[in-house]
């Protein structure tokens, strides 16, 4: 599978161009509103002085990161402002990479393709760990997997794209493993506030000094366009993230780190259940699309996505671009996630036209 260059953007380049209508399932940005204190926020920033609008800290604004060193109960030093989850993730595997440990970057198959792609990019090679049908990771299996040449364990729950949620056994027995070969675990959380399962365990309730933790308010704020993110190393790993940080950046962006921070003090949970109960909503009429239509399908815990395979219509980007001209729903294919799910096609749940897609799905392969 050719990971390079993640295919999202040239699905839905395609479903745009597409002479019909077409219900865009392809990516995960959220169709919901932002808190409320969000946009007042962004809008109070507008009219401050000009040096608001000058170099924040490189590692982020202070007040942003004690908030999210309070609320994950980490030491502040510990906490760095990102470009959003993608940057935050960069960090921790290129930290993991340069302490020479190895070169080795263990994944799940089915991966988040950006996770492979980053692995080329800074000179690791990927060893895949297949999940079960269901998305869940087999803690053995990976420790059979892992070796002296392994810097990290890179793992996602909520997950995408199979929408499992990693009990606390597992995350326990993965920073296990990190540190029985002086490995780093990477978590990447991004859809923690999407566990519809109720067990969603943080690698940050493990004490070690082997696990990074990588998170985003991309998704639990609806805001992937803001780029606001954070990663929490370990105390000694920390200092060189800055400072790589620091070289590709500069910084990160100030006004949407501001609007973040006054968005994060003023939302109450309200917010965040009423999105995880839309979301629930959504995979129920979804999954009773796709047993109507006579489908297999993954029953998400959490994060935004159904996975689903039809019969005869293999996840290839060729039949993604039929769905589109043909359906008028547009998908990821399968195979972009790795070889275990060329069988199959991804999902996002975040549009409002769900109810459309899902019609549409059930009258298509009828
Ligand atoms: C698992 C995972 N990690 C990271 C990201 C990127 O997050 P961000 O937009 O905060 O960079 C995504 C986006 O879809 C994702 O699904």
């Amino acid at each position: 599978m050719e990971y390079e260059t993640p295919l999202f953007f040239r699905v839905m380049q395609y479903a745009d161009e597409a002479d019909r209508d077409v219900v865009d399932m392809v990516s995960g940005n959220p169709d919901w509103e932002p808190p409320t204190a969000l946009r007042a926020g962004l809008r109070e920033y507008a009219d401050r002085d000009p040096d608001a609008f000058q170099y924040p800290a490189s590692e982020g604004l202070l007040e942003l990161r004690e908030e999210i060193a309070a609320r994950r109960r980490v030491d502040v030093e510990q906490v760095i402002v990102t470009n959003g989850a993608g940057e935050a993730n960069y960090l921790a595997m290129a930290r993991a990479l340069e302490r020479d440990r190895g070169d080795e970057i263990l994944l799940t198959d089915p991966v988040y393709p950006y996770y492979p792609g980053k692995t080329t990019m800074l000179g690791g090679t990927q060893r895949y760990v297949a999940t079960d049908e269901s998305g869940q990771l087999e803690p053995a299996a990976v420790r059979e997997a892992a070796s002296q040449e392994t810097a990290a364990i890179v793992v996602n729950s909520p997950n995408n794209p199979t929408g499992a949620v990693y009990p606390e056994s597992t995350m326990a027995a993965l920073v296990d493993v990190a540190e029985a070969y002086d490995a780093i675990l990477v978590s990447d959380e991004v859809y923690d506030h999407y566990d519809l399962s109720g067990r969603f365990t943080s690698a940050l309730g493990f004490d070690s000094d082997h696990r990074i933790v990588t998170n985003a308010f991309s998704k639990s704020m609806a805001i992937t366009g803001f780029r606001v993110g954070y990663a929490i190393f370990p105390p000694g790993l920390v200092a060189d993230a800055k400072r790589r940080h620091m070289l590709v950046n500069v910084a990160g962006s100030r006004p949407a780190q501001t609007a973040v921070l006054h968005a994060l003090r003023e939302t109450g949970p309200d917010y965040y259940d009423r999105n995880r109960k839309l979301l629930a909503d959504r995979v129920d009429t979804f999954t009773d699309a796709l047993e109507a239509a006579g489908a297999d399908y993954t029953e998400p815990q959490g994060s935004f996505y159904v996975m689903a395979r039809f019969e005869n219509f293999p996840g290839t980007l060729e039949n993604t671009f039929r769905l589109v001209d043909e359906a008028g729903v547009a998908g990821m294919p399968g195979n972009a996630f790795g070889d275990s799910r060329t069988d199959w096609l991804r999902f996002a749940l975040v549009t409002p036209r769900l109810e459309a897609a899902a019609d549409r799905l059930a009258a298509y392969f009828e």
